[in-house]
């Protein structure tokens, strides 16, 4: 596997200002840390109110930088040193400072030596602050340079007013990063991505699904976003939250799916990757109204239509990715079940594994090909979607 995740090893300088949202700029360090990240941060005075610089070097295990004088070289050292740099919180004052060019601190200064496009902003203030004139000229002014943004929220305020003004989340921020840094190998690629369970209806009331999460979806159509791909997300209902940035058709049955995914795929989809868990049967009939007891219905079930059959017949047919979800290392059924639905490639999981399959974060999966098989470590469910497209790129080079 040449997968690496994008944060392991890379340098990140993390800018920290004074904002009440500055305590969850430790939290931050530390699952930086915890993805192996090196982070160097930068507390302006104002943030020194709010958390202390000790906080920030036992989340990071790294140094904290705090004046413009305490390193002479620091202001021009640091951003050569660091592969991203991150302000969270970012106040008014430093978005101001920083789309006007000025540079008077440490962390100001440090900004005039980075690339644009190398940097991300997480502002955080009051939502009437956010919504003057002066901090919106300001934001456009950087994001026209290339800055990436992140949030701000919409919600409950520190000062304790609604509105928009509250930090993005750490992990949304993460994302941020992580997709920053990723290398941007699916430019041009059209990916439509299936995930979840699908439901199908007894009644208004009763369905039978599967025990799937969407997780291992939901991480493949992330992981296409960020390596360039334009992405279609085809989702059963699941707990998750969309990735932004990808288009989310959200669906329900078998039927429901089978439409969404044959008439996006013929929107000139490149790839097709199936990772929902599609029901099989379904009922043959579903009643108007809920059945009583006394109704217990004999269940008589019918196959559902088979999508990635429909879609290989397809003329112009995308690349397709399959997924063989078994109980038990029945490699062979997944190697026979590509062969005869005519997939491109197959990814196995055993879902009777400890940490593997349905509704954890994990996965450990084996991928299978027509030229080969290559079996991966039990790593996060990220890791295995960039492990399948980066075998997707090695298979279409
Ligand atoms: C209690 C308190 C909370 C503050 N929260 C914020 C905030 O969330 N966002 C913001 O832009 N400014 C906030 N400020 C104002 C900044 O701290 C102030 O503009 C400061 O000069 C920012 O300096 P810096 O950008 O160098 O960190 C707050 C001030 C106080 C006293």
């Amino acid at each position: 596997m040449n997968f690496l995740n994008p944060l392991k090893n890379r340098s990140v300088l993390l800018g920290i200002t004074g904002g009440v949202a500055a305590y969850k700029s430790v939290e931050l360090a530390r699952r930086l840390y915890d993805e192996e990240a090196s982070v160097v941060t930068i507390m302006t005075e104002a943030s020194r109110h709010f958390i202390t610089p000790l906080s920030l070097e036992v989340a990071s295990r790294n140094r904290v930088y705090t004046s413009l004088w305490e390193d002479p070289l620091a202001h021009i050292r640091l951003p050569k040193e660091a592969d991203i740099t991150v302000i969270a919180p970012a106040t008014a004052n430093l978005i101001a400072k920083f789309s006007q060019g000025i540079a008077d601190d440490l962390l100001s200064t440090c900004l005039l030596s980075c690339s644009s496009k190398k940097v991300i902003i997480a502002p955080a203030m009051n939502w009437r602050m956010y919504e003057n004139p002066a901090v919106q000229r300001n934001l456009s002014q950087l994001t026209s340079q290339g800055v990436i943004l992140v949030g701000p929220e919409q919600g409950s305020l520190a000062c304790g007013e609604e509105g928009t003004g509250r930090m993005a989340g750490v992990p949304e921020i993460i994302d941020a990063i992580r997709s920053a840094l990723t290398k941007k190998d699916l430019v041009g690629e059209r990916i439509v991505v299936t995930a979840g369970p699908t439901r199908e209806y007894l009644d208004p009331v009763r369905f039978i699904s599967n025990r799937s999460s969407g997780k291992m979806g939901y991480a493949l159509a992330a992981a296409a976003r960020d390596r360039g791909a334009v992405v279609t997300l085809i989702s059963g209902p699941t707990s998750l939250q969309p990735p932004a940035g990808v288009r989310y058709i959200p669906v329900e049955t078998a039927a429901a799916m089978f439409a969404a995914v044959t008439g996006e795929t013929a929107r000139a989809a490149t790839m097709l990757v199936m990772a929902a868990a599609v029901a099989d049967f379904s009922p043959e009939t579903r009643a108007e109204t809920k059945l009583g007891k006394k109704d217990m219905p004999q269940l008589k079930l019918r196959m559902t239509d088979d999508i990635i059959a429909a879609v290989a017949s397809s003329p112009g047919r995308p690349f397709i990715v399959g997924f063989a979800a078994e109980t038990g290392r029945d490699l062979d059924r997944a190697r026979q079940k590509m062969r005869d639905k005519q997939m491109d490639m197959i990814v196995f999981n055993d879902v009777a594994e400890p940490g593997a399959g349905f509704d954890v974060d994990t996965n450990r999966v084996v991928i299978i090909d027509r030229s080969g098989e290559q079996g991966t470590e039990l790593m996060s469910k990220n890791s295995v979607a960039h492990a399948i497209f980066d075998r997707v790129r090695e298979i279409k080079a």
